[in-house]
């Protein structure tokens, strides 16, 4: 653990707010995950401007939080500074664009985009992540994928140095992008005027398509593996009858085996059984070695 005499130096003098030992399984999906040594909830960018350098400079570990909705902290917490932009959700429309800060819910950058007539922002549908974390994994499903609809991306260095990348050079891949360490701040989409009648029955089909085959009434964190080529992780799991199999309180979905659920009092150690589990069982039968999706991050717990 980071001395917090040290930590409280790190974040002297910002306006946004200072928790230390915050336990991760309140800000993720899955309700898991043990305590950050501090969590800084900046209250805007020059907060940011003040901490970024501090952290460099002292070679504190950090992690930038979204809505903790593709991310499985370990029991044992997170050493040094997680930095949670829960206040950077200001989102603007204009004619040739949408403007989003990083910590804008998916959901919301959906509903007004859609309101104001924006066509290509369906496949957003049920993802529950914030706008940084969506640019960072290039987040989508089948329907589509993050990284078409954005044009400019602005990153904050940890030096303090603001950067800005086109959509073209961060060449967005399956499920990443090349984005230099740092913070998003904020991301300018596309806007694409479409028929908002056409919009609203893809947004239905993707609705009740993802109802029909997703535990969203769970605690999850989407998908756990990624796809391998040629093949889906959740129709592997299946077939080897893995669906149900539960350790403690984390069970893989009954309705989809790509996705582990909490169903009461999980830990992160259980999710991390289920995940060898079916990856070795995968392994052993198809000889297929599943790569995650799911970021994993933190220490073993006691
Ligand atoms: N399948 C099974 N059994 C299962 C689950 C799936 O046989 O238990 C089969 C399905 O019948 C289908 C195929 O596997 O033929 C693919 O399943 P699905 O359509 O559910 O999509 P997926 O590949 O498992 C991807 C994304 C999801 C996204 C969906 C819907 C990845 C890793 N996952 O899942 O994204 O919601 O498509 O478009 O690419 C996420 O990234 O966290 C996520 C949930």
């Amino acid at each position: 653990m980071q001395k917090k005499n040290d930590l409280e130096l790190l974040t002297h003098g910002m306006k946004g707010e200072i928790r230390f030992q915050e336990p991760l399984s309140r800000h993720t999906s899955l309700g898991i995950g043990g305590p950050a040594d501090v969590m800084v909830i900046p209250h805007d960018e020059e907060d940011l401007q003040l901490l970024g350098p501090r952290i460099q400079e002292e070679g504190v570990p950090v992690m930038v939080l979204g809505a903790g909705s593709n991310l499985l902290v370990k029991d044992g917490g997170i050493r040094g500074v997680v930095i949670k932009l829960s206040r950077f959700r200001k989102l603007k429309v204009y004619p040739g664009g949408v403007w989003a800060e990083a910590g804008v819910p998916l959901p919301t950058l959906l509903k007004q985009g859609v309101n104001e007539g924006a066509e290509g922002f369906e496949f957003l549908y049920g993802i529950p992540g914030t706008v940084g974390g969506a640019v960072t994994m290039n987040a989508g499903t089948r329907e589509g994928e993050t990284g078409p609809l954005v044009r400019r991306v602005r990153l904050l260095t940890f030096r303090g140095e603001i950067l800005e990348f086109t959509g073209e050079e961060l060449e967005f891949d399956y499920r990443s992008c090349r984005l230099p360490s740092g913070i998003i701040l904020s991301t300018l989409f596309r806007f694409q005027r479409g028929d908002k009648n056409k919009i609203q029955q893809r947004l239905q089909t993707y609705r009740e398509r993802r109802n029909a085959t997703q535990p969203l009434n769970l605690p999850n964190v989407g998908s756990i593996f990624k796809n391998p080529p040629g093949n889906f992780a959740g129709r592997l799991i299946e077939d080897l009858g893995l669906k149900g199999y539960r350790i403690g309180g984390a069970q893989i979905s009954e309705k989809h085996g790509n996705f582990f659920v909490n169903r009461g009092g999980a830990t992160a150690r259980d999710v991390i059984g289920l995940i060898k589990f079916a990856g070795r069982k995968i392994q052993q039968e198809r000889g297929i070695v599943l790569e995650l999706e799911v970021r994993l991050v933190g220490r073993d717990g006691p």
